[in-house]
C-alpha cells in the first residue's frame, strides 16, 4: 500500500525541517521525503495549506479498561486519541484491578492489540494495588511492555518507600511519572484554594500540597539518579523547582496539562463537576509561569491527563464529584489557541512539546517524520475556527469545561504506521 501526501507543510523538530514537502508512505513505513514526488501511488492526499507533523505522543492518559468500562475502553479511548491526532498514548495503572505485575500489563497489551487503532504505551504502578506500601516489579513490567511506572490519581506518600521504589525503578531502567499531591494536606479540597474556592463555599487545595512533593520527589530522584517526569504540574512554583532541578544537572522533565494552561479557577461559573481536576485549576500567577515555562523550555511536554468519567457522576457539585476531566479531542485546538496564537509557541515548537519530546521522555524511535521509520503522523489545520461540541467526542466522557469554547486548530486526518485511523 502507497500513499502519497503532497504540498503539505512539514514541520519535524527532530530534523528541523519546515517547509512544503511531498511524503511517500509505503506499507506503514515513510519511504520518502521530497520537494516534488510523483510516483503512482494507491492514494494521494492533497495537503495544500495544511500541515504535516509527527503523530502526538500523550504521556498521561486514563483509558479506565480494565474495571471501569462505563467511563472509557482501551477501544474508545483510542478513537479519541486518533482524533485529537495522538498515534500513541501512555495510560496510567489506576484501573481496577490496578496494573502493577508483568501478566496484567501482557493482558492489557493483548487486549490493545486487538481494540486499539493507535499505539498503547502502559504504565506500570510503582506499588501493589497502588496502596503505597509494597514495590512491584519493576524489571518484570518493563520486560512485559511498560513504558514507565507510576503512582498516578496519587502520590507514594511513604517517602521511604518512594525513595526504595526510585532505587527500584533506576535499577530497571525505567523512568517514573510522578503524581506530586501531599495526601494529608490535600484533605477534603476539591478546588484551587483561593477567592473562589470561598466564594463557593468549597474546600480548597493550597500550591504547597504540589509544591512539596514536587520538591521531595525532584531532591530524592536527584540522589537516586533515576529519570523523572512530572505529571500535570499546576503551580508556578513547580516551575520554578523543575528549573531547579535541571540546574542541578538532574534528568527532570515535566509536562503541562492544557486544562491548566487554558482556565484560571477566577473563570469557574458555578459550582459544577466539570470543572474538577487533579490537580485544579489554579491562580493567574500559576497560569502565566506556566506558558512561560512552556516558552522558555523548562516545560518540555504537554499532556492531557485525559480522565473520563459517566455523566451522572460529574453533574454534581464539586464536593461530591469524581476528580477529572477528558482531553485528548480537545488538546490540539487548545495549544493552537492558548500558545500559538498568543505567542508563546511556535507551531514548531507545539509539535516538539505534543510529540518530539515525549518520545524523548520515554526513549522511543518515533515523533519524528523521517525516512524509514514509522508513519505515525497527523495532518491539521491551523486556522479553522471552531467551537468545541462535547456531543461530537468519540470518548464515551463527554466532561469537559471547554463545551462551547471557540478555539482555532483542527486535525484533519491521522495515521498509525501509514494507515489512515481518523479522518474529519
Ligand atoms: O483529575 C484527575 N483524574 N487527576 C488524577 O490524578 C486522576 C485522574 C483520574 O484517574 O480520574
Ligand atoms: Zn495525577
Ligand atoms: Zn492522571
Amino acid at each position: 500500500m502507497k500513499t502519497l501526501i503532497k504540498n503539505g507543510h512539514l514541520l519535524n523538530p527532530a530534523t528541523k525541517k519546515d517547509g512544503k514537502y511531498d511524503i511517500l508512505l509505503e506499507d506503514g513505513i515513510v519511504a520518502k521525503i521530497g520537494k516534488k514526488i510523483d510516483e503512482k501511488t494507491d492514494k494521494i492526499i492533497d495537503a495544500d495549506g495544511k500541515y504535516v507533523m509527527p503523530g502526538f505522543i500523550d504521556l498521561h492518559v486514563h483509558l479506565r479498561e480494565p474495571g471501569f468500562e462505563y467511563k472509557e475502553t482501551i477501544k474508545t479511548g483510542a478513537l479519541a486519541a486518533a482524533k485529537g491526532g495522538f498515534t500513541s498514548v501512555c495510560p496510567m495503572p489506576n484501573t481496577k484491578p490496578v496494573m502493577d505485575n508483568p501478566e496484567k500489563i501482557r493482558e492489557f497489551l493483548k487486549k490493545a492489540e486487538a481494540d486499539a487503532c493507535v499505539h498503547v504505551l502502559p504504565v506500570g504502578a510503582v506499588t501493589m494495588g497502588q496502596s503505597g506500601d509494597i514495590l512491584t516489579d519493576m524489571k518484570g513490567m518493563k520486560a512485559a511492555g511498560a513504558v514507565a511506572v507510576s503512582e498516578d490519581g496519587k502520590s507514594v506518600m511513604d517517602t521511604k518507600v518512594y525513595y526504595e521504589g526510585m532505587k527500584a525503578a533506576k535499577e530497571a531502567g525505567i523512568p517514573i511519572f510522578a503524581h506530586c499531591e501531599d495526601r494529608t494536606l490535600a484533605g477534603n479540597g476539591v478546588m484551587n484554594l483561593g477567592k473562589k474556592s470561598e466564594e463557593l463555599g468549597l474546600e480548597g487545595i493550597s500550591n504547597t500540597v504540589e509544591d512539596v512533593i514536587a520538591a521531595r520527589d525532584i531532591l530524592m530522584a536527584k540522589e537516586v539518579g533515576v529519570k523523572l517526569h512530572l505529571c500535570h504540574c499546576s503551580t508556578k512554583d513547580s516551575v520554578a523547582l523543575v528549573k531547579l532541578g535541571k540546574e542541578l544537572g538532574q534528568d527532570v522533565t515535566a509536562e503541562v496539562c492544557p486544562h491548566h494552561f487554558t482556565m484560571t479557577d477566577e473563570e469557574i461559573t458555578e459550582d459544577d463537576g466539570r470543572f474538577k481536576m487533579n490537580p485544579p485549576l489554579r491562580g493567574k500567577e500559576d497560569v502565566e509561569a506556566l506558558k512561560e515555562g512552556l516558552k522558555n523550555g523548562i516545560m518540555e511536554v504537554i499532556a492531557t491527563d485525559h480522565a473520563p468519567h459517566g455523566e451522572e457522576e460529574k453533574a454534581q457539585s464539586m464536593a461530591r464529584a469524581p476528580f477529572g476531566i477528558v482531553g485528548l479531542e480537545t488538546a490540539f485546538s487548545l495549544g493552537v489557541t492558548e500558545l500559538v496564537e498568543k505567542g508563546y509557541l511556535t507551531k514548531m515548537q507545539l509539535v516538539e512539546k505534543m510529540s518530539t519530546n515525549p518520545a524523548k521522555v520515554l526513549g522511543i524511535e518515533k515523533g519524528s517524520i523521517e525516512e524509514g521509520k514509522a508513519a505515525d503522523l497527523v495532518i491539521a489545520d491551523f486556522d479553522a475556527i471552531y467551537a468545541i461540541d462535547k456531543e461530537t467526542f468519540v470518548s464515551k466522557g463527554k466532561n469537559t469545561p471547554f463545551h462551547g469554547k471557540e478555539v482555532k486548530g483542527r486535525v484533519l486526518k491521522t495515521f498509525v504506521d501509514g494507515k489512515i485511523v481518523y479522518e474529519y
